[in-house]
């Protein structure tokens, strides 16, 4: 079995999880059941960033000690987790002790081998803000901005990684793996970015202005960046499994592709002396009213109040058919209504529907046996023949949203199939011709429900499950096998009714409110 290792950012522990956390854990956990469908032995890692001046103003701000703070956050994401149907091996927080000593003994090594070194940093600083400006924070007159109260040129001491040395290695790196960032004119970002000189890195924070840290090793008047703490979870999670690391893909925000992870972790891992992952997958901003949902704005919304109103099924279908992965997407309650019910209840529910009623009526609730496939078959068959593997590809390229598109056209195709047909009336005759078309009619229809429902498995996992049981199907092992068309349903007994995507009562049509 191939092994395949994906994660997800960790996210900071400063405050509730809102619909952009839940889009990266949905998009990663699609992913992770797509490669175990195909096979792959998968371990999916998510987890809570803990440290740094954030976490620590958050807390103090609300009176309460940072671990206490931390481990009430980070409880929140965690339990998140099921209500989305995340499929994780592994919750990492980077406050673990397990997370701390890898980070330690990453620094101590690059810290020995010269790649940390200590130097007088000379800059403006904001005590109100407790950081350090650069030019480009000054107002158009180059006064300081309100915001950063008063604000005084200091020297400090401080610990720096030598990002600088190893800028040519990175850019033919990347120029060597073309395909290391996705989209790939994300990676062009990268190479951009990497036009002008860097500078090292700043990676300690004296301990006078920031306490919640992990401490240098080799300083303990210092603690850890955060984001050098930050990075490593990827790693220390699976450092001590065998045949785990390297990483096959990062999941994380387009914010935090430049610098933080295709710069500041590309150079550590190659300066330890560590592989490299094998590609970041950088994904855009849900929005509302075009600006980026977040804690700071207000603007975000709580995604369990959708999985509340909607089922996560339905939550996950809109995320993965809406957005196409590496595009920003404005979230409307509005379009989510529309796709629920014209996609979900409508097309896919009704076929559902349909499929158990006329089985429950004309066939004594029992999948017929097909008879020989005529043209209108035929062309379902066909059209299956397309849909599958195109869906599969599509899959193999993180193309969700059209892969989701397909397999509604193809729940679309097998609704006007059943029109044509027509059971209801082919069950009012008595013709020897007719009885067999009908029962040609019921197991397609049966059938086509199916195969859909096995492409609909990864976005929509309880959904499938639920539909699998009421037609009486128990997947087999091999999920490729299970898209070849194969009426495997004759003789299956099928239940009488589902219902599945509920209408919404008239307040949930507003769940931004
Ligand atoms: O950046 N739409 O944490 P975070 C889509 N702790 N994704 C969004 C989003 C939105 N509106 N808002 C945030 C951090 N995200 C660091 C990561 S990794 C070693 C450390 C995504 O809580 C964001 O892009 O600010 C990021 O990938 C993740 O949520 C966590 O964001
Ligand atoms: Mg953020």
């Amino acid at each position: 079995m191939k092994s395949f290792y994906i994660t997800t950012a960790i996210d900071y522990a400063n405050g509730s999880p809102h619909l952009g956390h839940a889009y990266e854990k949905v998009l990663t956990d699609v992913i992770a059941r797509f490669r175990r469908q195909m096979g792959d032995q998968v371990r999916f890692l998510t987890g809570t960033d803990e440290h740094g001046q954030k976490v620590q103003a958050s807390a103090r701000q609300r009176g309460v000690a940072p671990q206490a703070f931390c481990d009430t956050i980070s409880a929140e994401f965690r339990a998140m987790l099921p209500r989305l149907q995340i499929t994780n091996d592994d919750f990492i927080r980077t406050t673990e002790e397990r997370h701390k000593k890898v980070v330690r003994r990453l620094l101590q090594q690059l810290f020995d081998q010269g790649d940390i070194y200590r130097a007088e940093y000379r800059g403006f600083y904001s005590a109100r803000q407790e950081q350090f400006l650069q030019e480009k924070d000054r107002n158009p007159d180059g006064s300081w901005p309100e915001i950063f109260g008063e604000v005084t040129e200091i020297t400090e001491s401080n610990y720096f990684f030598r990002l600088k040395k190893y800028q040519p290695w990175l850019v033919g790196f990347l120029e060597a793996n073309p395909d290391f960032v996705f989209p790939r004119f994300r990676q062009t970002q990268v190479q951009e970015f990497l036009k002008e000189e860097l500078n090292d890195l700043c990676i300690s924070r004296p301990r006078e202005r920031l306490e919640w840290g992990i401490p240098l090793p080799f300083d303990e008047g210092y603690v850890t960046y955060v984001w050098f703490d930050a990075l490593v979870n990827y790693y220390s999670a699976v450092a001590d499994l065998p045949g785990v690391w390297p990483a096959d893909y990062h999941v994380i925000g387009k914010d935090i592709l430049v610098p933080p992870h295709a710069v500041y972790w590309t150079i550590m891992l190659q300066a330890a002396g560590l592989p490299l992952p094998r590609h970041i997958l950088a994904h855009g901003w849900w929005l509302q009213r075009g600006a980026k949902m977040s804690k700071s704005t207000g603007n975000a919304l709580n995604p369990l109040d959708l999985v509340d109103q909607f089922g996560s099924d339905a939550f996950r279908y809109f995320l993965m058919r809406e957005m196409n992965v590496g595009q920003d997407s404005d979230f409307t309650p509005e379009q989510f209504l529309v796709r629920y019910n014209s996609e979900l209840a409508n097309n896919l529910g009704n076929l559902v529907n349909r499929t158990l009623n006329m089985t429950n009526r004309f066939a004594g609730a029992a999948v017929p046996v097909s008879g020989e496939p005529r043209d209108a078959e035929r062309e379902l068959q066909a059209l299956w023949a397309r849909t599958g593997p195109e869906c599969v590809g599509l899959c193999e390229g993180f193309q969700f949203h059209t892969a989701l598109e397909r397999t509604m056209a193809f729940v679309t195709a097998t609704n006007a199939y059943v029109e044509r047909r027509a059971p209801w009336k082919l069950g009012k005759s008595t013709a020897p011709e007719d009885q067999e078309l009908l029962r040609t009619s019921l197991a397609t229809m049966a059938e086509a429900l199916r195969l859909a429902v096995a492409l609909l498995e990864a976005v929509m996992p309880a959904a499938a499950a639920r539909i699998n049981g009421v037609l009486g199907y128990t997947p087999g092992p091999v999920w490729r096998d299970e898209l070849v068309w194969g009426n495997r349903l004759a003789g299956n007994r099928v239940a009488e009714a589902l219902v599945l995507f509920p209408r919404p009562t008239p307040p949930a049509a507003a769940p931004a409110a």
